[in-house]
Protein backbone atom coordinates (compact mmCIF):
# COMPACT_ATOMS: atom_id res chain seq x y z
CA UNK A 1 0.00 0.00 0.00
CA UNK A 2 1.45 3.32 -0.66
CA UNK A 3 0.89 5.82 2.23
CA UNK A 4 3.60 8.66 1.10
CA UNK A 5 3.58 9.83 -2.08
CA UNK A 6 6.46 12.29 -3.28
CA UNK A 7 5.67 13.98 -5.67
CA UNK A 8 8.23 16.03 -8.29
CA UNK A 9 9.89 17.32 -11.06
CA UNK A 10 12.66 15.14 -12.44
CA UNK A 11 14.70 18.18 -14.13
CA UNK A 12 14.19 20.15 -10.52
CA UNK A 13 14.68 17.48 -7.85
CA UNK A 14 15.65 14.27 -8.60
CA UNK A 15 18.38 14.46 -7.10
CA UNK A 16 17.35 15.26 -3.88
CA UNK A 17 14.21 12.84 -3.64
CA UNK A 18 16.53 9.87 -4.08
CA UNK A 19 18.25 11.00 -1.47
CA UNK A 20 15.04 11.87 0.80
CA UNK A 21 13.83 8.12 -0.51
CA UNK A 22 16.66 6.60 1.06
CA UNK A 23 15.63 8.59 4.38
CA UNK A 24 12.39 7.35 4.52
CA UNK A 25 13.10 3.93 3.65
CA UNK A 26 15.11 3.79 7.04
CA UNK A 27 11.41 4.95 8.66
CA UNK A 28 8.58 3.38 6.27
CA UNK A 29 8.32 0.35 4.27
CA UNK A 30 9.49 0.62 0.32
CA UNK A 31 5.79 -0.12 -0.83
CA UNK A 32 4.65 2.57 1.67
CA UNK A 33 6.09 5.13 -0.65
CA UNK A 34 4.99 5.81 -3.89
CA UNK A 35 7.21 8.30 -6.30
CA UNK A 36 6.10 7.52 -9.87
CA UNK A 37 3.35 6.01 -11.79
CA UNK A 38 5.49 3.48 -13.80
CA UNK A 39 2.73 2.32 -16.25
CA UNK A 40 -0.63 4.09 -17.81
CA UNK A 41 -2.33 1.83 -20.19
CA UNK A 42 -2.79 2.09 -23.68
CA UNK A 43 -6.26 4.35 -24.11
CA UNK A 44 -6.43 4.53 -20.27
CA UNK A 45 -7.74 8.31 -18.51
CA UNK A 46 -3.98 9.21 -17.38
CA UNK A 47 -5.36 12.12 -15.33
CA UNK A 48 -7.70 9.47 -13.49
CA UNK A 49 -5.19 7.22 -12.93
CA UNK A 50 -3.01 10.10 -11.81
CA UNK A 51 -6.12 10.77 -9.19
CA UNK A 52 -6.35 7.07 -8.31
CA UNK A 53 -3.33 7.26 -7.05
CA UNK A 54 -3.22 10.05 -5.46
CA UNK A 55 -5.83 8.95 -3.29
CA UNK A 56 -4.20 5.77 -2.04
CA UNK A 57 -2.15 7.92 -0.13
CA UNK A 58 -2.58 10.01 3.34
CA UNK A 59 0.67 11.90 3.03
CA UNK A 60 1.26 13.90 -0.08
CA UNK A 61 5.28 15.36 -0.25
CA UNK A 62 5.06 17.99 -3.10
CA UNK A 63 9.26 18.41 -3.42
CA UNK A 64 9.85 21.95 -4.40
CA UNK A 65 13.27 22.59 -6.45
CA UNK A 66 14.62 26.13 -7.58
CA UNK A 67 13.21 25.43 -10.80
CA UNK A 68 10.06 24.11 -9.99
CA UNK A 69 8.29 27.46 -10.75
CA UNK A 70 9.77 28.19 -14.11
CA UNK A 71 10.28 24.43 -15.63
CA UNK A 72 9.71 25.09 -18.92
CA UNK A 73 8.73 22.65 -22.74
CA UNK A 74 10.70 22.63 -25.26
CA UNK A 75 8.55 25.23 -26.78
CA UNK A 76 9.26 27.63 -23.59
CA UNK A 77 5.65 27.33 -22.59
CA UNK A 78 5.56 26.62 -18.32
CA UNK A 79 5.00 23.72 -17.66
CA UNK A 80 2.85 24.47 -14.57
CA UNK A 81 0.41 26.12 -16.55
CA UNK A 82 -0.37 23.00 -18.84
CA UNK A 83 -3.22 21.44 -18.36
CA UNK A 84 -1.81 17.77 -18.45
CA UNK A 85 1.02 18.51 -16.50
CA UNK A 86 1.78 15.12 -14.20
CA UNK A 87 3.03 17.33 -11.28
CA UNK A 88 0.30 19.82 -11.36
CA UNK A 89 -2.14 17.00 -12.00
CA UNK A 90 -0.97 15.58 -9.12
CA UNK A 91 -0.48 18.45 -6.69
CA UNK A 92 -4.15 19.55 -7.56
CA UNK A 93 -5.75 16.30 -7.12
CA UNK A 94 -4.36 16.24 -3.42
CA UNK A 95 -5.54 19.17 -2.31
CA UNK A 96 -8.80 18.45 -3.78
CA UNK A 97 -8.92 15.68 -2.32
CA UNK A 98 -8.16 17.46 1.28
CA UNK A 99 -4.84 15.11 1.48
CA UNK A 100 -2.30 16.46 3.84
CA UNK A 101 -0.10 18.21 1.31
CA UNK A 102 3.63 18.88 2.73
CA UNK A 103 5.67 21.17 0.60
CA UNK A 104 9.28 20.10 0.93
CA UNK A 105 12.06 22.74 -0.30
CA UNK A 106 15.18 21.94 -1.67
CA UNK A 107 17.93 23.25 -3.40
CA UNK A 108 17.15 27.05 -1.70
CA UNK A 109 13.85 27.03 -3.22
CA UNK A 110 11.22 29.16 -1.73
CA UNK A 111 7.65 28.88 -1.21
CA UNK A 112 5.66 30.15 -4.43
CA UNK A 113 3.36 32.85 -4.01
CA UNK A 114 -0.82 32.28 -4.71
CA UNK A 115 -0.28 34.70 -7.87
CA UNK A 116 2.49 32.85 -9.35
CA UNK A 117 -0.07 29.30 -9.17
CA UNK A 118 -2.45 28.08 -11.44
CA UNK A 119 -5.82 28.60 -9.79
CA UNK A 120 -6.20 25.01 -8.98
CA UNK A 121 -2.61 24.95 -7.30
CA UNK A 122 -2.62 28.10 -4.85
CA UNK A 123 -4.24 26.54 -1.89
CA UNK A 124 -0.44 25.29 -2.15
CA UNK A 125 0.77 28.45 -1.24
CA UNK A 126 -0.64 28.63 2.34
CA UNK A 127 0.66 25.05 3.40
CA UNK A 128 3.57 24.92 5.92
CA UNK A 129 6.79 24.08 4.03
CA UNK A 130 9.38 21.84 5.30
CA UNK A 131 12.96 22.83 4.04
CA UNK A 132 15.48 20.13 3.43
CA UNK A 133 18.98 22.01 3.37
CA UNK A 134 22.00 20.44 2.28
CA UNK A 135 24.29 20.81 5.31
CA UNK A 136 21.13 19.69 8.13
CA UNK A 137 19.82 17.05 5.52
CA UNK A 138 19.34 14.64 8.44
CA UNK A 139 18.17 16.58 10.91
CA UNK A 140 15.56 17.88 8.28
CA UNK A 141 14.06 14.66 7.18
CA UNK A 142 13.99 13.77 10.75
CA UNK A 143 11.04 16.96 11.06
CA UNK A 144 9.47 15.62 7.91
CA UNK A 145 9.61 12.00 9.48
CA UNK A 146 7.64 12.42 12.55
CA UNK A 147 4.90 15.06 10.71
CA UNK A 148 4.76 12.08 8.33
CA UNK A 149 4.11 9.55 11.05
CA UNK A 150 2.21 11.73 13.10
CA UNK A 151 -0.62 11.57 10.44
CA UNK A 152 -0.38 7.87 9.12
CA UNK A 153 -3.49 5.73 10.95
CA UNK A 154 -2.41 3.95 13.85
CA UNK A 155 -2.04 0.22 12.91
CA UNK A 156 -4.29 -2.32 14.62
CA UNK A 157 -2.22 -4.52 17.00
CA UNK A 158 -3.66 -7.94 16.30
CA UNK A 159 -5.34 -9.99 18.39
CA UNK A 160 -4.15 -13.10 19.96
CA UNK A 161 -6.25 -16.33 20.43
CA UNK A 162 -7.04 -15.57 23.49
CA UNK A 163 -8.71 -12.89 22.20
CA UNK A 164 -10.18 -13.57 19.16
CA UNK A 165 -12.18 -16.51 21.41
CA UNK A 166 -13.33 -13.76 23.87
CA UNK A 167 -14.62 -11.92 21.05
CA UNK A 168 -16.35 -14.57 19.00
CA UNK A 169 -18.32 -15.82 22.67
CA UNK A 170 -18.82 -11.82 22.85
CA UNK A 171 -20.73 -11.67 19.01
CA UNK A 172 -23.00 -15.00 19.93
CA UNK A 173 -23.98 -13.24 23.44
CA UNK A 174 -25.22 -10.14 20.86
CA UNK A 175 -26.82 -12.72 19.04
CA UNK A 176 -28.45 -14.75 21.73
CA UNK A 177 -29.97 -12.01 23.59
CA UNK A 178 -31.36 -10.30 20.56
CA UNK A 179 -33.18 -13.55 19.21
CA UNK A 180 -34.44 -13.49 22.78
CA UNK A 181 -35.78 -9.96 22.68
CA UNK A 182 -38.92 -10.05 22.51
CA UNK A 183 -39.93 -6.75 22.73
CA UNK A 184 -37.57 -5.73 19.61
CA UNK A 185 -39.97 -3.44 17.25
CA UNK A 186 -38.95 -6.08 14.48
CA UNK A 187 -39.11 -9.32 16.56
CA UNK A 188 -43.37 -10.74 15.60
CA UNK A 189 -42.42 -9.87 12.14
CA UNK A 190 -38.88 -11.80 12.11
CA UNK A 191 -40.73 -14.80 13.87
CA UNK A 192 -43.51 -14.32 12.00
CA UNK A 193 -42.21 -14.45 8.58
CA UNK A 194 -39.59 -17.15 9.65
CA UNK A 195 -36.37 -14.56 9.00
CA UNK A 196 -33.28 -14.55 10.88
CA UNK A 197 -31.78 -11.30 12.66
CA UNK A 198 -28.06 -10.65 10.84
CA UNK A 199 -26.09 -9.66 13.47
CA UNK A 200 -22.88 -9.29 10.92
CA UNK A 201 -20.17 -11.27 9.54
CA UNK A 202 -16.14 -11.45 8.89
CA UNK A 203 -13.32 -10.98 10.77
CA UNK A 204 -13.79 -10.11 14.38
CA UNK A 205 -10.64 -8.49 14.64
CA UNK A 206 -10.44 -6.65 11.38
CA UNK A 207 -9.37 -2.86 10.86
CA UNK A 208 -12.32 -2.00 8.67
CA UNK A 209 -15.78 -2.59 9.59
CA UNK A 210 -18.84 -1.45 7.29
CA UNK A 211 -22.10 -0.52 8.99
CA UNK A 212 -25.05 -0.49 6.25
CA UNK A 213 -28.78 0.01 6.57
CA UNK A 214 -30.90 -2.59 7.63
CA UNK A 215 -30.98 -6.62 6.17
CA UNK A 216 -33.07 -7.33 3.35
CA UNK A 217 -34.80 -10.14 2.39
CA UNK A 218 -32.21 -11.84 1.16
CA UNK A 219 -30.17 -11.34 4.52
CA UNK A 220 -32.94 -12.15 6.31
CA UNK A 221 -33.44 -15.48 4.40
CA UNK A 222 -29.86 -16.28 5.37
CA UNK A 223 -28.91 -14.45 8.59
CA UNK A 224 -25.65 -12.93 6.62
CA UNK A 225 -25.16 -9.04 5.77
CA UNK A 226 -25.57 -7.98 1.69
CA UNK A 227 -25.98 -11.57 0.21
CA UNK A 228 -27.93 -9.71 -2.34
CA UNK A 229 -27.80 -7.64 -5.10
CA UNK A 230 -26.11 -4.66 -3.25
CA UNK A 231 -24.17 -7.33 -1.56
CA UNK A 232 -22.51 -8.20 -5.13
CA UNK A 233 -21.52 -4.66 -5.43
CA UNK A 234 -19.99 -4.30 -1.96
CA UNK A 235 -17.89 -7.36 -2.70
CA UNK A 236 -16.75 -5.85 -6.10
CA UNK A 237 -15.65 -2.66 -4.49
CA UNK A 238 -13.90 -4.95 -1.58
CA UNK A 239 -12.19 -6.80 -4.72
CA UNK A 240 -10.84 -3.17 -6.16
CA UNK A 241 -8.81 -2.43 -3.29
CA UNK A 242 -7.63 -6.12 -2.81
CA UNK A 243 -10.08 -7.27 0.28
CA UNK A 244 -12.35 -9.86 0.23
CA UNK A 245 -15.40 -10.25 3.08
CA UNK A 246 -13.39 -12.44 5.59
CA UNK A 247 -11.04 -9.65 5.71
CA UNK A 248 -13.28 -6.87 7.33
CA UNK A 249 -16.45 -7.08 9.38
CA UNK A 250 -20.03 -5.93 7.74
CA UNK A 251 -23.17 -5.30 10.00
CA UNK A 252 -26.21 -2.64 9.36
CA UNK A 253 -27.36 -0.40 12.07
CA UNK A 254 -30.65 -2.38 12.35
CA UNK A 255 -29.93 -5.96 12.61
CA UNK A 256 -33.03 -7.40 11.43
CA UNK A 257 -35.06 -6.84 8.31
CA UNK A 258 -38.12 -3.93 8.29
CA UNK A 259 -39.69 -4.96 5.56
CA UNK A 260 -40.20 -1.26 4.67
CA UNK A 261 -38.09 1.19 3.02
CA UNK A 262 -36.63 3.92 5.48
CA UNK A 263 -35.59 3.51 8.99
CA UNK A 264 -37.91 4.14 12.16
CA UNK A 265 -36.57 6.19 14.70
CA UNK A 266 -37.86 3.33 17.18
CA UNK A 267 -35.77 0.75 15.18
CA UNK A 268 -32.66 2.73 15.13
CA UNK A 269 -33.03 3.19 19.06
CA UNK A 270 -34.12 -0.68 19.59
CA UNK A 271 -30.49 -1.64 17.48
CA UNK A 272 -28.16 0.54 17.94
CA UNK A 273 -27.01 -0.43 21.33
CA UNK A 274 -26.20 -3.74 19.89
CA UNK A 275 -24.38 -1.90 17.39
CA UNK A 276 -22.38 -0.22 19.63
CA UNK A 277 -21.45 -3.90 21.41
CA UNK A 278 -20.32 -5.01 17.97
CA UNK A 279 -18.00 -1.73 17.38
CA UNK A 280 -16.23 -2.51 21.71
CA UNK A 281 -16.20 -5.78 19.98
CA UNK A 282 -14.33 -5.75 16.60
CA UNK A 283 -12.71 -2.37 17.99
CA UNK A 284 -12.11 -0.75 14.29
CA UNK A 285 -9.81 1.91 13.34
CA UNK A 286 -12.07 2.52 10.67
CA UNK A 287 -15.55 2.76 10.30
CA UNK A 288 -17.73 3.20 6.91
CA UNK A 289 -21.19 3.86 7.26
CA UNK A 290 -22.64 3.07 4.30
CA UNK A 291 -25.44 5.28 3.45
CA UNK A 292 -26.97 8.37 5.27
CA UNK A 293 -28.82 6.52 8.08
CA UNK A 294 -25.38 4.86 9.52
CA UNK A 295 -23.69 7.76 8.79
CA UNK A 296 -25.85 10.38 10.84
CA UNK A 297 -26.03 7.59 13.33
CA UNK A 298 -22.49 7.60 13.76
CA UNK A 299 -21.16 11.04 13.64
CA UNK A 300 -23.90 12.14 15.84
CA UNK A 301 -23.09 9.35 18.34
CA UNK A 302 -19.46 10.41 18.39
CA UNK A 303 -20.86 14.05 18.44
CA UNK A 304 -18.56 15.00 15.51
CA UNK A 305 -18.54 18.47 13.90
CA UNK A 306 -19.72 16.74 10.45
CA UNK A 307 -22.72 15.54 12.43
CA UNK A 308 -25.28 17.66 10.72
CA UNK A 309 -23.54 17.21 6.81
CA UNK A 310 -25.03 15.07 4.13
CA UNK A 311 -24.01 12.34 2.74
CA UNK A 312 -23.57 14.17 -0.51
CA UNK A 313 -20.73 16.13 1.09
CA UNK A 314 -19.03 13.56 3.55
CA UNK A 315 -19.07 10.68 1.30
CA UNK A 316 -15.14 9.52 0.68
CA UNK A 317 -14.08 11.96 3.80
CA UNK A 318 -11.60 10.24 6.11
CA UNK A 319 -13.31 11.87 9.33
CA UNK A 320 -10.68 11.11 12.73
CA UNK A 321 -12.86 10.30 15.95
CA UNK A 322 -12.10 9.47 19.49
CA UNK A 323 -13.40 5.94 20.65
CA UNK A 324 -12.55 4.46 24.15
CA UNK A 325 -10.10 1.80 22.95
CA UNK A 326 -8.40 5.12 20.50
CA UNK A 327 -8.21 7.31 17.87
CA UNK A 328 -10.29 6.23 14.71
CA UNK A 329 -11.52 7.39 10.88
CA UNK A 330 -15.23 7.42 9.96
CA UNK A 331 -15.11 6.94 6.27
CA UNK A 332 -19.19 7.66 4.83
CA UNK A 333 -19.94 6.12 1.90
CA UNK A 334 -22.49 5.84 -0.76
CA UNK A 335 -24.75 2.94 0.14
CA UNK A 336 -24.49 -0.01 -2.36
CA UNK A 337 -27.65 0.00 -3.29
CA UNK A 338 -27.94 3.51 -4.42
CA UNK A 339 -24.76 3.06 -7.48
CA UNK A 340 -26.53 -0.25 -8.59
CA UNK A 341 -27.75 1.23 -11.80
CA UNK A 342 -26.20 4.52 -11.63
CA UNK A 343 -22.32 3.89 -13.19
CA UNK A 344 -21.17 7.53 -12.21
CA UNK A 345 -22.27 6.50 -8.59
CA UNK A 346 -20.48 2.81 -8.92
CA UNK A 347 -16.76 5.12 -10.02
CA UNK A 348 -17.79 7.39 -7.15
CA UNK A 349 -17.95 4.75 -4.24
CA UNK A 350 -15.09 2.92 -6.25
CA UNK A 351 -12.83 6.20 -5.75
CA UNK A 352 -14.06 6.79 -2.33
CA UNK A 353 -13.16 2.90 -1.31
CA UNK A 354 -9.49 3.47 -2.20
CA UNK A 355 -9.28 5.65 1.08
CA UNK A 356 -9.58 1.98 3.31
CA UNK A 357 -6.44 1.00 1.84
CA UNK A 358 -4.60 3.08 4.16
CA UNK A 359 -5.95 0.66 6.51
CA UNK A 360 -5.17 -2.41 4.70
N1 LIG B 1 -28.68 -3.41 2.47
C1 LIG B 1 -28.18 -3.16 3.70
O1 LIG B 1 -28.12 -2.02 4.15
N2 LIG B 1 -27.74 -4.19 4.40
C2 LIG B 1 -27.75 -5.44 3.97
O2 LIG B 1 -27.31 -6.33 4.69
C3 LIG B 1 -28.28 -5.68 2.69
C4 LIG B 1 -28.73 -4.65 1.95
Amino acid sequence: MSRIFINYRRQDSEGYVGRLYDHLTRHFERDDIFMDVDSIEPGADFVKVLEDAVSGCDVFIAMIGPQWLSAGDDSGSRRLDQWNDFVRIEIASALQQNKLVIPVLVGQARMPAPNDLPDDLKPLARRNAIELSHNRFTYDVEKLVSAVKSALPAAKRLGDPETLSQKAAALKAIRDDLVGATHSPLYKFRTENRYFPVIGEGNPDANIMFIGESPGKYEAAEGKPFCGPSGEVLDEMLLSIGLKREDVYVTNLVLDFPGHKDLLPEEISFYAPFVDRLLDIIQPSVIAPLGRFSMEYMLKKLDLPEKRGKISQLHGKLIKAPMPYGEIHVLPLYHPAVVLYSASQKDTLRKDFQKLKLFI
